[in-house]
């Protein structure tokens, strides 16, 4: 049984291209764990009755006024009334940062400990800068995502 294939979905929301950009390097960390398999969406074209295939659901957005993008807060609220087989979920965002721009990740966690209580948080969500309202991502921001798609990967293996 301990060869069974992990599989893991990544949904992610994106006006401008920087959160899908962050949701593909999470997927090509998560990529080198191996006994791990992924599927990438996005939220709008996400196949509800599959979802419930997944070992873990992490979910990406653009923080919108401090809060997760409408789809985002749609998607976490359907999972609520979903026979979920997945016990684990993870969330990112992208943000521009500065003193009056507040950051999705906690809003999303809150939401989904609300209305998807049985899935866990396996990691603290990861949140990443982009330089203006279109991005692009700030340097030295990538490597990050990679290496939190690895990083969750091997502790879903583990
Ligand atoms: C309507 C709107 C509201 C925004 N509000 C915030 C915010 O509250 N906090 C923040 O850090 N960035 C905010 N931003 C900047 C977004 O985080 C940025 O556009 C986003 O990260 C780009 O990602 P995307 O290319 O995936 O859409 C906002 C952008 C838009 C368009």
């Amino acid at each position: 049984m301990v060869d069974e294939m992990v599989k893991v979905l990544v949904v992610y929301d994106t006006k401008y291209g920087n959160t899908k950009l962050v949701a593909e390097k999470i997927v090509e960390g998560i990529s080198e764990v191996e006994g791990v398999e992924t599927a990438i969406s996005d939220v709008e074209e996400v196949n509800l009755e599959k979802v419930a295939d997944y070992d873990a659901i992490w979910i990406g957005s653009p923080s919108h006024i401090g809060i997760s993008a409408r789809s985002i807060r749609k998607f976490i609220d359907k999972l609520g009334k979903l026979d979920l087989k997945a016990k684990w979920v993870a969330v990112f965002d992208t943000n521009f940062g500065g003193p009056n721009f507040e950051k999705a990740v906690k809003k999303m966690e809150k939401r989904i400990g609300e209305k998807v209580p049985r899935l866990k948080l396996m990691i603290s969500g990861l949140s990443i800068k982009v330089g203006g309202m279109k991005g692009p991502i700030v340097e030295g921001e990538l490597p990050k995502c990679k290496d939190f798609g690895r990083k969750i990967a091997t502790q879903l293996k583990t």
